[in-house]
């Protein structure tokens, strides 16, 4: 459970959408105040049926905000201000309807407009009908909302007062604050503030014709996960990656490229950084000459390929000099003998650290959401369990700020 002495003085937004956890947002309004919380509160119309607004007002000690075209609510306070005097907006309860009218950027009410126009962080706490929160489209409006870096709480599981039972309820009044509490205090920790990454991910692709390519199995999550775990520490982050199906994680500088040299070229316009993680599946070769018409079966058999070598971005970036970053990490994915192998690569292309995992058929590691790693430095190695691409990242980003952090102390 995060501290809560962190909450004090900070300023929340919280935005009370139509539905029956609505009577827990009162609640709410009291833990966070109780902590030092300011609370200002927009209401939308459907919420406005679930408690009353005098109810919101006399908690908040503040006027209700509810009407985008109310003369005097927007004199007083506009939306922009609304959202520019918040540390964070809160959306409790979040409704499938709120969540789909986030989530196709409508500003139909002050609720949404208010969503639309800030550029805070949002936590929403989700609460709705079981099938509401299981409906395809539910699903891809909050998958789409936290690719954009929207955070979320709940929905729990449990009978809820439609008397169905599975997840829609909302979160307890408590676990958003434990929630609160948290995003204050992530936010808070930014080690890597004030320093430049650049991390590579994904797969290459290489043509062989202007409708073939050459391609691998990368899906790049482990590497867009890092490049976001870097952000969140605080580190300025430009990501270069291959074709991915992945949306372009939060708070990162995205390069798309395609080929190998692409992505050396997109890395090197990114220099100077300090840091280089280079989490892509490059492709080794390419097609030599590969040219801009399709290559016919003209009844001569297959063509002949003749591939040629693509540069080592990961060896380019580790090259000494005044450009090179202060730390470069690599990875190595194999097959066998990962870590005899992964400790000859990390000499071999001049790394700092080399990441190892093994993806042999049967781990799951190509496109599965988890990883087992290895962590190969100088002086030594570590084995991490197996856990979510996420938790490897967060992990891998909190041993690259230690490094610095030590490192500064040392000089
Ligand atoms: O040589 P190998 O592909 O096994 O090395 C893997 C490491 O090297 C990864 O960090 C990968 O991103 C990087 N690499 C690279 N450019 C290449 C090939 C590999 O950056 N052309």
């Amino acid at each position: 459970m995060a501290d809560h002495a962190i909450l004090a003085g900070k300023r929340v937004l919280l935005v009370i959408a139509g539905g029956i956890a609505a009577y827990k947002s009162l609640e709410l309004i009291r833990r966070l105040r109780e902590r030092g919380v300011t609370v200002r509160a927009v209401l939308t119309e459907a919420g406005a049926r679930f408690v009353t607004p005098l109810s919101v007002q006399a908690l908040t000690e503040d006027t209700v905000y509810r009407d985008l075209w109310s003369l005097t609510d927007e004199s007083e306070m506009g939306h922009i201000r609304l959202s520019r005097e918040a540390d964070l907006l809160v959306v409790a309860p979040a409704t499938a309807n709120l969540l789909a009218r986030m989530a196709a950027g409508m500003a139909d009410d002050l609720a949404a407009t208010v969503l639309l126009a800030t550029d805070k962080p949002v936590l929403v706490a989700p609460a709705m009908n079981v099938r509401m929160w299981q409906h395809a489209a539910t699903q891809a409006n909050m998958t789409l909302l936290e690719s954009r870096g929207v955070l979320r709480v709940g929905p729990n599981d449990g009978v809820m007062a439609c008397n169905e039972f599975g997840p829609g309820r909302m979160a307890e009044p408590m676990e958003i604050v434990d929630a609160i509490a948290g995003f204050f205090a992530e936010a808070a920790h930014r080690p890597l503030a004030g320093r430049r990454a650049i991390v590579t991910s994904g797969p290459t692709h290489e043509p062989i014709d202007p409708v073939r390519y050459i391609a691998n199995r990368s899906s790049g999550r482990q590497g867009h996960a890092i490049a976001a775990a870097l952000a969140k520490l605080g580190a300025a982050v430009t990501l270069v990656s291959g074709p991915t199906r992945l949306p372009d994680p939060a708070g990162c500088r995205v390069t798309h490229i395609e080929t190998a040299r692409e992505m050396l070229a997109a890395c090197e316009a990114a220099l100077p950084a300090d840091i280089a993680v280079c989490a892509a599946a490059v492709a080794d070769w390419r097609v030599d000459g590969a040219g801009d018409r399709k290559l016919k079966k003209d009844g001569g058999g297959p063509p002949a390929l003749a591939l040629t070598e693509n540069p080592d971005i990961l060896a380019t970036l580790s090259r000494p000099g005044e450009r090179r970053p202060a730390l470069v990490v690599g990875f190595a994915a194999e097959t066998g003998d990962v870590l005899a192998y992964a400790t000859a690569k990390r000499a071999r292309k001049g790394c700092d650290w080399i990441v190892a995992n093994d993806v042999s058929p049967g781990t799951g590691t190509f496109g599965g959401s988890d990883n087992t790693v290895h962590l190969i430095r100088a002086d030594g190695m570590e084995s991490w369990p197996t856990m979510a691409k996420d938790a490897v990242a967060a992990r891998l980003a909190e041993a690259v700020a230690e490094h610095f952090t030590k490192d500064f102390k040392a000089k």
